[in-house]
């Protein structure tokens, strides 16, 4: 029944019209590695190779990302990767408000369809829409741990923030790892 759930979210999601992006998207950026993970990382918004191979976090970032994900214990396989915007915004925008609230849905499905325990969310926009509580700076909120239902949010700065500023790197590896100690501690 899940994974029936799961294909028809994919489905829909390759039909998608609730925001101006469907007229400019290549493909539908709708996430991999493996949904049933524990844990999911969720980003901002596919960049122009996300939308060309239709998968998250395949460029610079991307590979900043999965270096990241095994110093530290995790297999980019092996965890779910998605984004807050599941199509790319033109000229490496960011994803506007509009955007991000027209994708939520998409989101929200997602994670009710397998309910992960916890999510590492990548960067201010990600932390945008899973956080019930405003922020200022990133640097207000990360290393912390917040809930999404029952799920718990961590949240980290995107690796791409990192490659503009590498000492960013040793902050995201720590949030990583605080990750780890929860799921270790965990029953
Ligand atoms: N940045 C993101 O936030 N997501 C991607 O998929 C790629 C780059």
């Amino acid at each position: 029944m899940t994974q029936q759930l799961w294909d028809q979210l994919i489905e829909f999601s390759e039909r998608c019209r609730a925001c101006d992006l469907n007229k400019s998207r290549t493909h539908v950026v709708f996430g991999n590695g493996d949904p049933r993970s524990r844990i999911w990382l969720v980003g901002e918004a596919p960049g122009s190779n996300e939308d060309e191979q239709g998968l998250p976090f395949v460029g610079q970032a991307g590979n900043l990302l999965d270096k990241l994900l095994e110093r530290n214990g995790f297999k980019r396989t092996s965890v779910f990767v998605t984004n807050v915007v599941k199509c790319r915004p033109p000229n490496n925008a960011e994803p506007t408000d509009d955007q991000k609230m027209a994708c939520l849905p998409l989101l929200a499905a997602q994670l009710a369809v397998w309910k992960p325990k916890y999510i590492l969310a990548l960067g201010r926009h990600a932390a945008s829409v899973l956080l019930a509580r405003p922020f200022k700076s990133l640097k207000e909120i990360r290393g912390q741990v917040f809930e999404y239902g029952d799920t718990r949010v961590v949240v980290t700065y995107h690796p791409a923030a990192v490659l503009r500023n590498p000492r960013l790197e040793d902050i995201v590896e720590h949030d990583i790892q605080m990750i780890s100690r929860l799921m270790a501690g965990e029953k």
